[in-house]
């Protein structure tokens, strides 16, 4: 198989854990060809722009992309590049897996084995009305569910649990304050949800879910919802498992997906070879899975577990010695 994938190498200590992340990849001969395009402050210093119509072609043209954090310069045209991105190519699903790893620095050293899947194009973020009256006092902004929208994530979720052989799906909703938006996302859940009979589903309110999450994580499996609630508990849940250095996010849409890691470019800690690699490598590993190789998703997984379990080089946020790249290297060892 000879798969092109565009390659954005992004911000901060973005090149940094691409190259840790490509050297796994190509470790595991793959016959993955790397189509490389600039995004975010790269691509403003290089070419003007923060998304060049380039980048937009490449990825339009090998539909898949892993892509590292991008900074998005304060005060420049868009809000942000990511949601930016999320909308040109109308990537309505944001999965986020958050599972325990060994040796994490985290409440839950096991037990955890969860997805978010984030509606990701309307409710919230979806910048209409959005105004503060002349005198500073009142701030608005619209929300807007869909039936289609809600229709497609919901479904996305039960999907993704036959295929991944997960056993339940709770939907987070808020309907019994926002009865028109969120009223209508939980309507729409029920009747998708209804041609699911095999899968469990389960309803729960936004703030009980925080708290049953902080609880007792180990009773969700999936977790569908909207754009704001899915953005808070998939950070909830990254915090969960010990943090953003382990925590992968994928952007799926009918005609392009986006494989990237939560965390930003992290300018704190640029340019001294230090960060962790893995939420990117765990990012790949979706990507393997969207590309149908789930053997191979399961060997990198697999891989980096091990590692983690021998303390073999890990980085300084996992209480380590080692730097991106021996920790990369003491992956690579292992697929
Ligand atoms: P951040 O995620 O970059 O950093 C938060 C903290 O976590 C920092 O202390 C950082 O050192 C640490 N950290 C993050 N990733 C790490 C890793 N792989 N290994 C070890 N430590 C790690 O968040 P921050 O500082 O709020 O944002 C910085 C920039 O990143 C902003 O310009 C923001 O817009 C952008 N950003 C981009 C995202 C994307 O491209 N998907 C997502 C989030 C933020
Ligand atoms: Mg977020």
């Amino acid at each position: 198989m000879t798969q092109t994938i565009t390659v954005i190498r992004g911000d901060g200590i973005g090149p940094e854990i691409m190259d840790a992340t490509l050297h796994v990849l190509d470790a595991m001969q793959l016959g993955l060809q790397y189509e490389e395009a600039d995004a975010g402050l790269a691509a403003l210093e290089k070419h003007g722009e923060l998304l060049p119509q380039a980048t937009m072609d490449s990825i339009r043209k090998n539909r898949v992309a892993l892509k590292s954090p991008l900074t998005t310069p304060v005060g420049e045209g868009f809000s942000s590049i990511n949601v930016e991105l999320r909308k040109r190519f109308d990537l309505y699903a944001n999965v986020r897996p958050a599972k325990s790893f060994p040796n994490t620095k985290s409440r839950f050293p096991s037990g955890v084995d969860l997805i978010t899947v984030r509606e990701n194009t309307e409710g919230a973020y979806i910048g209409e009305g959005q105004m503060v009256s002349e005198d500073g006092a009142t701030a608005t902004l619209t929300q807007k569910i869909t039936r289609k929208g809600s229709e497609r994530i919901v479904r996305y979720a039960f999907d993704l649990a036959r295929k991944t052989g997960r056993k339940k799906v709770t939907v987070v909703h808020k309907a019994n304050i926002l009865k028109s938006t969120s009223g209508l996302f939980l309507k729409v859940a029920r009747e998708v949800a209804a041609q699911y009979p095999e899968i469990q589903c389960n309803e729960m309110i936004v703030d009980n879910t925080c708290m049953q999450l902080v609880m007792r994580p180990e009773q969700f499996d999936i977790i569908v919802t909207t754009n704001l609630f899915g953005d808070i508990i998939s950070d909830l849940c990254a915090g969960l498992v010990g943090g953003l250095g382990l925590a992968p996010g994928a952007n799926i849409g009918t005609d392009a997906a986006i494989f990237e890691a939560v965390h930003g470019s992290a300018p704190d800690i640029a340019g001294k070879g230090i960060a962790n690699p893995c939420a990117l490598l765990l990012g790949a590993a979706q990507m393997l899975d969207h590309l149908g190789l789930p053997e191979k998703a399961t060997r990198l997984r697999d891989a980096i577990v091990a590692t983690l379990e021998a303390k073999d080089s890990l980085t300084p946020d996992l209480g380590g010695e080692g730097n991106t790249m021996s920790f990369a290297k003491a992956i690579a060892s292992r697929v």
